[in-house]
């Protein structure tokens, strides 16, 4: 296990996803600044000075179809570290960690599979730790928020990052040794997507209704306006009311 230290990158999942099939699992990818931090769908990840920027490879040996149940285990991880400071911490799904309704991390998992079998997972985690909202530019300051800002004091990030990586492995361990319905259900826990009216947007459509519940895979279940239900797996969730 290693962890690779950078000053600059484009993004940690990049590096990451270069160097996994040769790396140990555990190895970590770590950059004060990212130049091409991603998000997920597609979209921008800004990543200045002051947030922790870093990716996980993880070997689970799991079936493909599993992989986004590492997402919400590396949310419920980041969640309770942020819990532990004194902060109220929930997920919205599938995986931004929210204050106060605000955004103060994201992850991005990302997998490669040899048939279905899993080779390598990349947990790409961004959490805004010490930037003041001026930092973040203003197009995507709505909605967002840091620790420093909630708490109102700078925090030490070789700290947070030490109880964050003995939170994850300890979820880790979790996740490998139990069913997963208890990880689930501690999820749920922190979540307050559950029972809200949402509108879900994928890249083929929209779907709206109230949120009733999530699969064992993770997959959001979306009860409509005619009684139906449906499973989404990934796509965009805005709280409507
Ligand atoms: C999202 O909420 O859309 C996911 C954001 C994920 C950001 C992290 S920062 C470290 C890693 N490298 C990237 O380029 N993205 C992830």
């Amino acid at each position: 296990q290693s962890i690779h230290y950078f000053e600059e990158v484009n993004s940690t999942n990049n590096v990451a996803k270069e160097i996994a099939a040769s790396e140990e699992e555990g190895t970590l990818v770590i950059a004060e600044i990212q130049k091409g931090g991603r998000g997920r769908m597609g979209r921008e990840w800004v990543s200045p000075h002051g947030g922790i920027w870093m990716s996980v490879i993880l070997k689970p040996g799991i079936p493909l179809r599993h992989a986004s149940r590492l997402t919400l285990v590396t949310g419920l991880a980041v969640a309770n570290v942020i819990r532990n400071m004194g902060l109220d911490a929930r997920i919205k799904w599938p995986n931004d960690v929210r204050i106060n309704g605000k955004k103060v991390c994201g992850i991005l998992t990302e997998a490669k599979a040899e048939v279905d079998r899993v080779e390598y997972v990349v947990l790409g985690i961004g959490i805004n730790v010490n930037m003041d909202l001026k930092d973040i530019p203003e197009s995507f300051r709505t909605g967002s928020t840091t620790l420093k800002v909630e708490l109102g004091r700078h925090i030490k990030r070789v700290s947070f990052l030490q109880d964050f990586l003995l939170e994850l492995e300890q979820q880790y361990i979790n996740f490998k040794t139990q069913p997963f319905s208890h990880i689930l259900n501690d999820w749920l826990a922190l979540s307050d997507t559950i029972g809200r009216e949402v509108k879900v947007t994928t890249p083929s459509r929209i779907i709206e209704g109230k949120a009733v519940g999530v699969t064992p895979d993770g997959a959001l279940i979306i009860r409509k306006a005619d009684d139906t239900k449906e499973e989404i797996i990934a796509g965009r969730c805005i709280y409507v009311r």
